[in-house]
């Protein structure tokens, strides 16, 4: 029998990139998977690709940056199946205008209400599921920016990854006698669909260098068939060639 057979997963930004791939790596492992993003189609074309290769998968499109949204959506969770096993807490944004010369009050609230608050909304409405169960678990996607504030993802990115970043911990602290563990993966550069919003184009083969959606989607993987009795707090996942740290070299290697 597959890991997840009979556990519940809702996946959040299963649309595209790393989303996705968690969700295809969790139907393949059992799982019946809720599928979430704002555009419906990609959700379709998501849930398609697991029903193909025989996994269970649901289209639940939202808003998470509206609590109504997330709410409802718990709700048919909890009406149609009666618990979520894990939380793939994923979707999020950056924006074009995220330096400090550009940003407006319009964006800085974009970045922090679809990476942060929504986070927030989405968590608080699967721990309840949960904690009747005593079991669960919850998989954030945070950033190395939620590690290291950078410019190249701008302050309010930065800081809204942080906060996901306190909050998975703080889950930790409070809701382990609950059973519940929470996970927080800090991915460096990903080939995902956000990297079109960089203001410095990002070339076919620098992404090709970069981690691809199917490595962070099967340590999300990993992370959701891990007994209960462990908990993996927090994991950075990047790529080998870390354009970062290459930049540094650059600077203090002689040729
Ligand atoms: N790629 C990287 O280099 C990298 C590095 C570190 C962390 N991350 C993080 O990884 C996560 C996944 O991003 P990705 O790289 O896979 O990029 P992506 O392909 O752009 O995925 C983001 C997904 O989130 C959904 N989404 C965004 N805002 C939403 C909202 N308000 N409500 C519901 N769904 C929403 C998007 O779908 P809709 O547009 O249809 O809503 C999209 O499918 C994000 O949290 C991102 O910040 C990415």
């Amino acid at each position: 029998m597959a890991a997840l057979t009979g556990k519940v997963a809702w996946v959040t930004g299963a649309g595209s990139g790393i989303g996705q791939a968690a969700a295809i790596a969790l139907a393949k492992e059992g799982a019946t998977v809720v599928l979430t993003g704002r555009r419906k189609e990609p959700l379709q074309e998501t849930a398609a690709a697991i029903k193909k290769a025989g996994g269970k998968a649901e289209v639940k499109p939202g808003d998470l940056m509206k609590a109504s949204a997330v709410t409802r959506i718990a709700r048919d969770i909890e009406k149609k199946y009666g618990r979520c096993d894990i939380l793939v807490n994923n979707a999020g944004l950056n924006i074009l205008d995220r330096t400090w010369a550009k940003l407006t009050h319009a964006g800085a609230e974009q970045v922090l209400d679809g990476n942060l608050t929504s986070a927030f909304y989405c968590s608080s409405a699967v721990l309840p599921m949960m904690r009747k169960r005593k079991d669960g678990v919850l998989i954030h996607t945070s950033s190395m920016a939620g590690r290291t504030p950078s410019p190249l993802s701008g302050a309010a990115y930065s800081a809204a990854k942080h906060g996901v970043v306190a909050m998975s911990h703080v889950i930790n602290m409070e809701e382990c006698v609950n059973g519940i563990r929470s996970c927080v993966v800090c991915p460096g550069e990903v080939a995902t669909p956000i990297l079109d919003k960089r203001p410095i184009p990002v070339s076919k083969e620098e992404r090709a260098k970069m981690a691809q959606s199917e490595d962070v989607g099967d340590l999300i993987r990993y992370v959701a068939c891990l007994p209960p009795h462990v908990t993996i707090n927090e994991v950075w996942i990047t790529p080998t060639w870390n354009r970062g740290y290459v930049a540094n070299l650059a600077r203090t290697t002689k040729k």
